[in-house]
């Protein structure tokens, strides 16, 4: 036996307990999944101890690929040429759910806190040079992040700084720089850029070019964004690299989607990993994820599934998932859709269950 048996396509989600050992099935014999039960006897497999020092839910992987034993590290999504999609009749889905309406602020609220936001319904404030209006915050639910959307129509922004949070940006159109305590980096349409605890930052456009117009997702969300007088020094030298932008060559495959990392473990996320994915037209499985997550859709259209209630979605509208909250991305466009994601805590946008 030099393979492993595929028990299911996907982890386990488990809530171990602090103190306590757990012994992972290596070889997919096991009847009693994720655990061993010695059925890896005769084999040269052997169970992989886990002892929990927390606890806290996590992910044993299920189909026993994993490079990370014994937990899930997404490597179940290339087992298959498909992601799995949800198969059942688009009537009886219709049925089981009920269309969410969008309030008078552009907000269509799901289950479990889930909601869709409309883009062109948000606020906006002006302060210190841009105009921003809030997206995603504790007022919505959110434990984790706060996302804001940021205009800046020309010049520079005043300079900002959080104190013991992490910012992450992401350009949805124009050009300009980002300044981190004292050092200039480029910001690009699908792009991110990151600034580390303790740092401060400006934003400014490049002349000629449309309008900047960012998110911007704060981690710790309870942080706020304070003006500072001038510039700060204390660049983060470890990190020397803090943007990335949207690579075809740089996509991860993940059955028949890609998705990039732009802002993770390469630039000095701690706290919130940023992404770009596309998906084909098709319908995922209904699955959670453990990280409280913000999704902005970039091209497109399709339909958002929580277990009883629906929303549309389209390209500029924002989404709010909380953690563990079951949901469902349907992209309905021939052409397939993209979407930018930030969550929290860091790691890979490939894991769920
Ligand atoms: S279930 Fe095996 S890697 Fe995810």
């Amino acid at each position: 036996m030099d393979e492993p048996v595929i028990v299911q396509p996907k982890p386990y989600h488990v809530a171990v307990e602090a103190g306590n050992r757990y012994l992972w099935c290596s070889c997919g014999l096991s009847q009693t999944q994720p655990f061993c039960d010695q059925s890896h006897v005769g084999t040269t497999f052997r169970p992989v101890l886990y002892a929990a020092t927390e606890t806290r839910s996590v992910l044993f992987c299920g189909c026993k690929h994993t490079r990370e034993q014994p937990f899930c590290d997404g490597s179940h999504n290339n087992l298959v040429d498909e992601y799995v999609t949800d198969d059942r009749p688009r009537e009886a889905l219709l049925a089981q759910t009920t269309l969410a309406p969008f309030d008078a602020a552009g907000k269509a609220l799901l289950d479990g806190g889930c909601y869709v936001r409309r883009h062109d319904q948000l606020q906006w404030t002006a302060r210190g040079g841009i105009t921003i209006a809030p997206v995603i915050s504790a007022r919505d639910g959110a434990e984790f992040i706060a996302q804001s959307a940021v205009k800046l129509e020309s010049g520079d922004s005043d300079v900002f700084s959080v104190t013991d949070a992490e910012v992450v940006l992401f350009c949805l159109t124009g050009e300009g720089t980002v300044t981190i305590s004292g050092r200039e980096f480029p910001l690009r349409p699908r792009g991110g850029a990151l600034i580390r605890k303790g740092e401060a930052f400006r934003i400014a456009g490049d002349s000629g070019s449309e309008p900047l117009h960012l998110l911007m997702t704060v981690c710790p969300g309870d942080a706020s964004l304070e003006i500072i007088d001038s510039m700060s020094e204390g660049f983060d030298t470890r990190y020397a690299e803090r943007t990335a932008i949207y690579d075809e060559s740089s996509r991860k495959v993940m059955a028949d989607r890609f998705y990039q990392v732009l802002i993770g473990e390469g630039t000095g996320s701690d706290e919130v990993s940023q992404f770009i994915g596309e998906v084909p037209q098709s319908k995922a499985a209904p699955h959670r994820h453990l990280y409280e997550e913000a999704i902005v859709i970039l091209s497109g259209y399709g339909t958002l599934w929580t277990e009883t209630l629906r929303a549309p979605v389209r390209a500029g509208d924002l989404i709010f998932l909380p953690a563990r909250q079951e949901h469902s991305l349907e992209c309905e466009s021939p052409e397939g859709m993209m979407l930018a994601g930030h969550f929290y805590p860091a790691g890979e946008p490939n894991i769920n269950y």
